[in-house]
């Protein structure tokens, strides 16, 4: 089989600004190469230091056992509750009345709560769930819009040591149940709606269908958001408010194994049923806990934003755990980035002085589409770090990233990390790290990643591969729920001792990573692998493309041909002309060998809730099949009726 070959150049290269540098926590190259070879030449003694910061109720006898590889088993015979590492541990401190979410809701209405009051809101709610007979090990699953009873719920679960399983807000009935059922849940945490683009999701009736003739949920507690009518079954279902208003505020924190599973999160993948990650709760704190430290460079005074759902794997590590973990005030906003206009996000960096704000390359396109001015009419002065993850930015995002949103003045970090890799893997040090735009530059410390064949031997610099992770870390997921087999198979039995990420890559002459996409995303034309990721980049490197989705199409000259869907900038013109000068764009760009065969114009991209485009449905459509698979995940349906048809 063949290697995938790298196509994409980019030259581009920042230093760290010495004002960000000057103040920064690693504040030279060599003090991150430093610390970075220490932590992998004795990650034992490294991370033991890490975990020690946190508050342990028993400290641990043992910092790795990896005798039972792929399982690694981190800080055992140590007890300790992620509940209390997000709030009791900062009560004692001058946190306690630090603000620890500013929250504001779609329609504009805002709360906010200090780290005391959160931590009061959790132990009622907490006692709640305890009344409802729900305790250690059981599963309760979340289906909320963005409110901060959410925040709430999950560290309320963590609190008795149940499990939660976070299903985000956007899933249909059929998914949800499908989570339901394959965790076994015996609760689930909800809310009569959610907003949405000025709309009510009525998530409470979302819940009921998906819970018709299915057994096993005992309790369905809803919050009250948006007061529309909801159906009521009076044995099963309790008002949140009602509920909890009883309860006392006193709840001790249950002491967790550092081994017991913290939570589920099911991760689709391209085929197949939806995995349930399964992470523990000693190591992924600690692994939260100093990426959110080290990658954000954290400090007491900044006011922070992770515009992801707590729905996702970024939610759950970015705005619960490692930001709480920290004790940082936090920003959270309920709604979509365009309602009720375009600058939205920019209006609550102004209004809220943030100062560190994480986001998504898909979100970052849409901006760019909208225009410059609907970010600059807000003032940005207040931020100082910006932060992109779930997908390959490419670099023209990148640089307007940098300039439009963040003046020229703040590092980036691009961070590359997964649903099961639990924290961040790979990104700059913002203050030691130069960056290049479209890569996420060098591993975090601890990671051991790497760039292989298919047989697993090292590739050379500037040579496409396979991304692959060396040693444990303490963050790594420890199973698929419910299915061990399947869990070996998919990340561990490609090379021996070796996790498999299901990326490609290649390192550059300076060691940088520089992620090329899904490998099932790499399409062959005339023998050569590309990355689509690549091409789509060298597309929307032609200012009148906003975004573009690259897939293969069966041909019988070349094998496979490059059929390419585009996006293009308000005002420009989708013609045959325009089509036939974006060809050559990429051929200059490339190389003729990537010449798409085809460009479709189209107004949108069928996309998954998290941003991520399904090029799967695509690769149907371009080929002219029936679509076939699993499109329950797909945000909005009406794009792949528009999509059919549009050739040019
Ligand atoms: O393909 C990589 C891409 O997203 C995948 C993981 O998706 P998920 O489990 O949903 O987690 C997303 C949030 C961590 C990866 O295998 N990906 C994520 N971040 C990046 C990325 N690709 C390139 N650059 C990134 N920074």
């Amino acid at each position: 089989m063949q290697e995938i070959e790298s196509v994409l150049k980019e030259n581009r290269r920042f230093e760290p600004p010495a004002e960000f540098q000057s103040k920064a926590r690693v504040q030279s190259f060599a003090e991150y190469e430093r610390l970075y070879r220490r932590s992998i030449e004795d990650p034992e003694a490294f991370w033991g230091e890490v975990a020690r910061e946190l508050p342990w109720m028993r400290p641990f006898d043992r910092v790795l056992d990896w005798s039972g590889a792929p399982v690694a088993r981190w800080f055992e015979g140590g007890e300790i509750n992620a509940s209390a590492v997000c709030l009791d541990q900062h009560l004692e401190t001058e946190r306690r009345t630090k603000t620890a979410i500013l929250w504001e809701g779609e329609p504009g209405d805002r709360r906010s709560y200090t780290y005391e009051e959160a931590h009061v809101e959790v132990c009622r709610l907490a006692n709640a769930l305890k009344a409802r007979g729900i305790g250690r090990g059981d599963r309760v699953a979340l289906y909320m819009p963005m409110v901060p009873e959410l925040t709430f719920a999950v560290l309320a679960c963590a609190r008795i040591g149940a499990i939660h399983s976070v299903v985000f807000g956007g899933f249909s009935a059929q998914s949800l149940r499908d989570r339901i059922e394959d965790g076994s849940c015996s609760a689930v945490i909800t809310a009569d709606g959610g907003w949405r683009r000025g709309k009510v999701l009525p998530l409470k009736a979302v819940v009921d269908e998906a819970l018709d003739g299915l057994g096993g949920v005992h309790t369905v507690l809803v919050v009250r958001r948006c007061e529309n009518e909801v159906a009521w079954q009076p044995e099963r279902d309790v008002w949140y408010h009602e509920l909890v208003a009883s309860q006392s505020s006193d709840c001790p924190p249950e002491p967790m194994g550092s081994e017991d599973t913290l939570f589920l999160l099911y991760t689709s993948g391209s085929t197949g049923k939806p995995k349930g990650i399964r992470h523990t709760t000693g190591g992924y704190l600690v692994g939260t806990y100093l990426t959110a430290r080290y990658v954000f460079d954290l400090r007491e005074e900044d006011v922070y934003w992770c515009t992801a759902d707590v729905g996702w794997i970024t939610g759950h590590s970015y705005i619960v755990y490692g930001p709480m973990a920290n004790g940082a005030t936090q920003v959270l906003y309920e709604g979509a980035p365009n309602q009720p206009h375009p600058g939205r996000f920019w209006e609550i960096v102004e209004r809220y002085g943030v100062s560190i704000l994480y986001t998504a390359p898909t979100a970052i396109r849409a901006f760019m589409r909208w225009g410059d001015e609907h970010v600059e009419k807000f003032d940005r002065s207040s931020l100082r770090l910006l932060g992109t993850v779930g997908e390959p930015i490419n670099p023209e995002a990148w640089m307007w990233y940098r300039e439009v949103v963040g003046g020229g003045r703040c590092p980036i970090v691009d961070t590359w990390w997964q649903t099961e890799t639990g924290a961040i893997m790979i990104t700059p040090q913002p203050g030691a790290v130069a960056t290049k735009p479209g890569s996420c530059t060098l591993p975090f410390f601890g990671v051991d990643a790497l760039v292989v064949d298919e047989e697993g031997n090292e590739k050379g610099p500037n040579e496409g591969g396979y991304l692959a992770v060396r040693k444990p870390w303490p963050s790594m997921l420890r199973g698929i729920w419910g299915d061990d087999e399947r869990f070996v198979e998919t990340y561990w039995s490609k090379w021996p001792g070796m996790y498999f990420a299901g990326d490609g890559a290649r390192r550059d002459e300076d060691g940088y990573f520089w992620i090329m996409g899904r490998v099932d995303d790499v399409l062959n034309v005339s023998g050569h692998r590309l990355s689509t990721m690549e091409i789509e980049s060298a597309l929307v490197s032609h200012p009148s493309v906003v975004e573009a989705a690259v897939v293969a199409r069966p041909d019988e000259l070349t094998g496979e041909a490059v059929c390419a869907f585009v996006t293009i900038a308000p005002g420009v013109t989708a013609e045959e002309a325009l089509g036939d000068r974006l060809k050559e764009h990429v051929a200059a760009e490339i190389g003729k060998l990537a010449r798409p065969a085809q460009i479709r114009f189209t107004d949108a991209l069928p996309k998954t809730r998290s941003g991520k485009i399904m090029r799967r449905l695509l690769r149907d459509i371009a080929a002219d099949r029936e679509i076939v698979g699993d499109t329950t995940t797909l945000e909005d349906f009406s794009v792949l009726a528009r999509l059919r048809g549009n050739e040019d």
